[in-house]
């Protein structure tokens, strides 16, 4: 069983999004250099495009649609687009959005759609059967939990220096690094067995720099939150700190780990073609500087980050007895947090990105 269930459905995701995209659309153009000179076989006949982690797919298909129209420059042999996520994923936004109007969004007769329901981190599609293999803003998502609790925040990274509000010890938070990186063993494995030989892959995640983690602001609103519903005894001390994202922002250094051991068996397995640490605008922040409406930012910023936290913190106080009005409350605080001291909050969205080729 994965720790999440996907994110907030119902077009929620799609919605509130964008920042994500924004990270994706900085590695578009490694994606299109990569196509442009990969290795292109006669065997299998169909190219294989995956994207693991696709949510309600606008997005996904976004992206897939620059790879669709890269794969075209270099053949005109049927392409097969795989999006990815867990079974608990809302696909419905991915289905609509594959065929709007009942025409493939591809808008080439050649070009073939299908979703697939699995966690990422084992084997989801047959062997050799994957040209390109990508993933976005999903990777940080943890397998399991390595811990049961974590009494003193909300999230593995800790709190930022600006909130300054929880501690997470130095053992706790190996303890999550570790996870993270059997995550990403786990998923480099299982895409270099569907990857055809000179196939790619382009693996993005949010991330986390000396200066910048782009967990700082968003858990410290929701940690805010929660120690508020605590206080006015919503929940208990108990609850509060057994509540836990499992959620890990890695470094670039923690990213290209696997390849550094000098016996790395993933180093056999893949070049590490280029890597990257690169921090994106984020649109609901730009436009709070341009026009001051920190009412309007506020609500952007909390239903940006509700998206992806919503569905665990549903999951862990799934027995509460007034689960919806709980899960409200929490984010309507988290709102009027961010609202009263903006600065206290600031976000910034940091990327680690690596595009790798499936050696012989
Ligand atoms: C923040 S969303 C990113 C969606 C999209 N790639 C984007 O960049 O906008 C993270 C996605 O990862 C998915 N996810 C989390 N754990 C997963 C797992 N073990 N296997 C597959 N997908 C997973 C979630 O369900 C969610 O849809």
């Amino acid at each position: 069983m994965s720790v999440t269930s996907g994110m907030v459905g119902d077009g929620f995701y799609n919605r509130n999004s964008a920042p994500q995209m924004a990270a994706i659309e900085y590695v578009l153009p490694w994606l299109e250099a990569a196509v442009a000179d990969m290795r292109l076989d006669d065997v299998p006949a169909t190219v294989g495009l995956a994207d693991f982690g696709c949510s309600e797919g606008r997005n996904s298909i976004a992206a897939m649609k620059r790879l669709v129209e890269a794969c075209r420059r270099r053949t005109q042999r049927p392409l097969l687009t795989i999006h990815s996520d867990l079974p608990t994923n809302d696909f419905s936004g991915v289905f609509a959005g594959l065929r709007p109007a009942g025409r493939s969004v591809f808008d080439d007769a050649s070009v073939f759609s299908a979703a697939v329901g699995g966690s990422m981190f084992g084997q989801l599609l047959p062997p050799g059967s994957v040209h390109f293999s990508m993933s976005f803003n999903a990777l940080g998502f943890l397998d399991r939990r390595p811990l049961k609790r974590l009494p003193g925040y909300v999230v593995p990274n800790g709190p930022s220096e600006r909130a300054g509000v929880g501690q997470v010890s130095d053992d706790e938070r190996a303890t999550f690094a570790m996870q993270a990186d059997r995550d990403l063993q786990a998923f480099l494995h299982a895409r270099a067995a569907e990857l055809v030989v000179g196939g790619k892959l382009l693996l993005e995640v949010f991330g986390a720099s000396d200066e910048l983690r782009t967990c700082d602001g968003i858990y410290d609103a929701l940690n805010g939150a929660m120690l508020e519903v605590l206080a006015a005894g919503s929940i208990d001390q108990r609850q509060y700190e057994d509540f836990y994202q499992p959620v890990y922002f890695r470094t670039l250094d923690e990213l290209v780990a696997p390849f550094a051991a000098v016996e790395s068996r993933l180093a056999k397995l893949y070049r590490v073609d280029r890597a990257e640490c690169y921090e994106v605008p984020v649109s609901f922040v730009e436009a709070f500087h341009a026009s001051g409406d920190v009412a309007r930012y506020a609500a952007a910023f909390t239903n940006f980050f509700r998206a992806f936290t919503e569905p665990v913190l549903r999951s862990s106080f799934a027995g509460h007895p007034s689960l919806d009005r709980l899960i409200d409350d929490i984010y309507t605080r988290a709102e009027r947090l961010v609202r009263d001291d903006p600065a206290r909050y600031e976000f910034h969205y940091l990327s680690v990105a690596m595009l790798l080729t499936r050696r012989e």
